[in-house]
């Protein structure tokens, strides 16, 4: 066995529970047909249809998802919303037009915007200063930018976030009608959305899908909520707005000519899951509504409020210890592994797929935690999202000639790269931003507190690309 292939299975054999993507929680084969990966192995041949132009067993498997999800069409992808992003905004922008977006988008709307000649307008949500965890987006300043900037093709925002905070699309929906542009929603963690809604009042809410609030374009990735193989997601179109046909066009520019069936066998297997298995989550709205009063018990760890109670963002602010010792502490003493650890809090995906076994171990290790902790004043997180000016459009920037630049003597000058921390991947400087200050400061910041900013060629983060100016 290739060695590749020994250490996953390895890996898997540990008795780490699952509380990261992908959805399934490697429970494919209790709730699906065990199947060998191997025999299963298809791409485009005689009989089996081709995800490029559906006619067959994809058009019928197709029309049965938009006549759930009630859209127009709902495109398989085997790129992941990344390619869904990417080809959502192609589909409705060209070389030169304006897009806003906010700023905490991932980073595949960035490149988009690169890879197009797009003219970004960021749209920056709030921040909460006790773990400097991105919020809202206020749908005023939605509006403001969308009046100052009423030649804008298309507004592309993100809810829920990575977090699972999520905004009011509803609004941003009837705002962005008005103004005639297209609405893009990345709803990469939202692909449970449709099968939890109208639930019971005395349980859990999960939030309304944008599908069913007025966006035009909405990207899910089944693979991180749902019980979907990594890789898989979907491209809902929603309204008139859009043409089917470019979307279709622009799907293939992103995506493989060669898509896995395997891959578009567990988008089919998930959405059938979905909407067969109704108890399936009624049954885990309820667990986790158990799991999460228990959690609200704890004496110095939080649980932060967010709005998709799938997601269990586990705070230490108020305590003696950081997001990442607790998640080292819950991996290398509990066998518990997270999606990620921040400054002050680590995050917990959970899905339909979780068993309450592994709640149980959860919520047993964090009261344990939680008895030897101190409390202490919470530290108040400085602003961090860098609102920068504009010297050259992303596209633009990278074409011209650049030289490498201490980040310390970078002050004034016009970035050629970007800069980001990881996660959550917001960039710090764009590509033709005019670097201050504050963003020098923030990186000096990062760096002493031992966090790896990235984005730049040089692997020390000592330097930057700057644009030769004449
Ligand atoms: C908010 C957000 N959008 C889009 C993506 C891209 O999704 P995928 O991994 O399916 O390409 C991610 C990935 O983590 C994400 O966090």
């Amino acid at each position: 066995m290739g060695m590749i292939y020994e250490k996953i299975k390895r890996h898997s054999q540990k008795e780490d529970y699952p509380f990261h993507m992908p959805g399934h929680k490697r429970r494919g084969l209790d709730i699906f047909d065990g199947v060998h990966p191997y025999e299963v192995d298809f791409t485009e041949i005689d009989g089996l249809d081709d995800l490029h132009a559906p006619e067959e067993m994809f058009r019928a498997s197709m029309d049965r998802a938009r006549s759930y999800y009630g859209t127009r069409e709902t495109f398989y992808l085997v790129n992941g919303s990344t390619s869904g992003i990417m080809a959502a905004i192609a589909s409705v922008c060209q070389l030169g037009d304006t897009i806003i977006m906010s700023r905490n988008c991932h980073k595949s709307v960035y490149m988009a915007v690169e890879l197009l000649g797009l003219k970004p307008v960021y749209l920056y949500p709030k921040v909460e200063e006790e773990n400097g965890l991105v919020t809202h987006i206020f749908c005023g300043d939605l509006q403001t930018i969308v009046d100052n900037h009423p030649d804008a093709k298309a507004v592309m925002l993100v809810s829920p976030t990575y977090e699972g905070m999520t905004m009011d699309v509803k609004a941003a929906a009837d705002i962005t009608k008005t103004a005639g542009m297209t609405f893009i929603v990345d709803e990469a963690h939202g692909a449970h959305f449709p099968f939890l809604k109208k639930r019971e009042e005395r349980y859990l809410q999960f939030p309304t899908s944008a599908i069913e609030c007025g966006a035009d374009l909405v990207i899910q990735s089944l693979h991180k909520t749902m019980p979907a193989l990594t890789q898989t997601a979907l491209l809902h179109v929603c309204t008139e707005k859009v043409s089917i046909r470019r979307v279709q066009e622009c799907i293939d520019y992103f995506e493989t000519t060669s898509p896995s069936y395997l891959l578009t066998a567990s988008i089919d297997d998930a959405i059938s899951f979905g909407i067969e298995k109704k108890e399936k989550f009624e049954d885990y709205a309820q667990r986790l509504y158990w799991l999460r009063e228990e959690l609200k018990k704890l004496e110095h760890l939080s649980l932060v409020p967010v709005d998709d109670p799938g997601k269990l963002v586990i705070s230490t602010s108020k305590t003696n210890m950081t997001g990442k010792q607790l998640y080292d502490i819950l991996l290398n003493n509990y066998h518990l592994q997270m999606e990620m650890a921040q400054e002050t809090y680590c995050l917990a995906m959970t899905s339909v797929c979780d068993t309450q076994e592994g709640y149980d171990r959860l919520i047993q290790a964090l009261r344990e935690i939680d008895r030897n902790l101190v409390t202490k004043r919470p530290v108040v997180f400085s602003k961090w999202m860098m609102e920068n000016e504009l010297v050259y459009v992303p596209n633009r920037a990278r074409a011209m000639e650049m030289t490498e630049n201490l980040i310390e003597e970078s002050e004034g000058k016009v970035s050629g790269e970007y800069v980001y921390l990881y996660p959550p991947g917001i960039p710090l400087i764009v590509p033709g931003e005019r670097v201050d200050q504050a963003c020098i400061d923030k990186i000096r910041e990062y760096e002493k507190k031992g966090l790896k900013v990235r984005g730049m060629a040089d692997p020390d983060g000592k330097t930057i690309k700057i644009i030769n100016e004449q």
